[in-house]
């Protein structure tokens, strides 16, 4: 990821992004190094349920990337519930869409649809899959069954949408609290 960032820097144009799931782990990490590839004026819009973290990563990003007149917003929002749905849709919404050149939405947790459209601007979604959409872990079964009709999901978002750039991708094991829960999990049988 720091190498793609340091070789495309405002490759993203002038962006609203959104990154749900910003508080931990891979989100957060994604918020920190995406600003690299945004170009000035950019907007980028943070979801999680822990206000705090939020609040403390929106000020480090503010910090680190105060020359490049990046706006960071953060949405204390449950994306499990319609109501952090419409509230994060809403707090998208917001942004002057006229001045920007790209959405990009990274489905990190939960899932959004905030495409607004208008000739020229460029659309893309990134949802963060799993391997386990394909393949059944023991104990998991809501996270797999979870995971695997999202994927299609997106598959017949890049059907229907053309002017919409989908990809779902699975980034592989990572150190985060949600593979703590996974080893701490105690296989029935063993
Ligand atoms: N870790 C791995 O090995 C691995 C492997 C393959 C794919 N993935 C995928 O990568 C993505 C990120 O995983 P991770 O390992 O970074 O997990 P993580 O460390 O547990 O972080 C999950 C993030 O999602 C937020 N979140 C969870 N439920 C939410 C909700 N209802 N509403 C709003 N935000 C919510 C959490 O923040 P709050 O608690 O503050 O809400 C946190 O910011 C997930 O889609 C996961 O399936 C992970």
């Amino acid at each position: 990821m720091s190498d793609v960032c340091a070789t495309n820097s405002s490759s993203l144009g002038r962006c609203v992004c959104i990154i749900t799931g910003a508080s931990k782990g891979f989100g957060r990490v994604l918020a920190q190094k995406v600003p690299h590839l945004l170009k000035p004026g950019s907007v980028l819009l943070l979801v999680a349920r822990s206000g705090t973290l939020l609040q403390e990563l929106k000020e480090e990003l503010q910090s680190s990337t105060e020359e490049q007149k990046l706006v960071v917003r953060s949405i204390t929002a449950d994306l499990s519930t319609r109501e952090g749905v419409n509230e994060t849709v809403v707090a998208a919404r917001q942004e002057a869409v006229d001045e920007i050149d790209h959405v990009l939405l990274i489905n990190n947790a939960g899932v959004l649809q905030v495409f607004p459209s208008r000739p020229g601007l460029r659309s893309t979604v990134v949802n963060v899959s799993s391997v386990f959409a394909q393949q059944a872990l023991q104990s998991w079964v809501l996270y797999c069954t979870a995971k695997a009709p999202r994927e299609m999901m997106f598959k017949v978002l890049a059907q229907e949408e053309s002017n919409v750039h989908v990809l779902n991708y699975s980034p592989g094991p990572m150190d985060t609290e949600m593979q703590e829960d996974i080893l701490s999990v105690e296989k029935p049988f063993s």
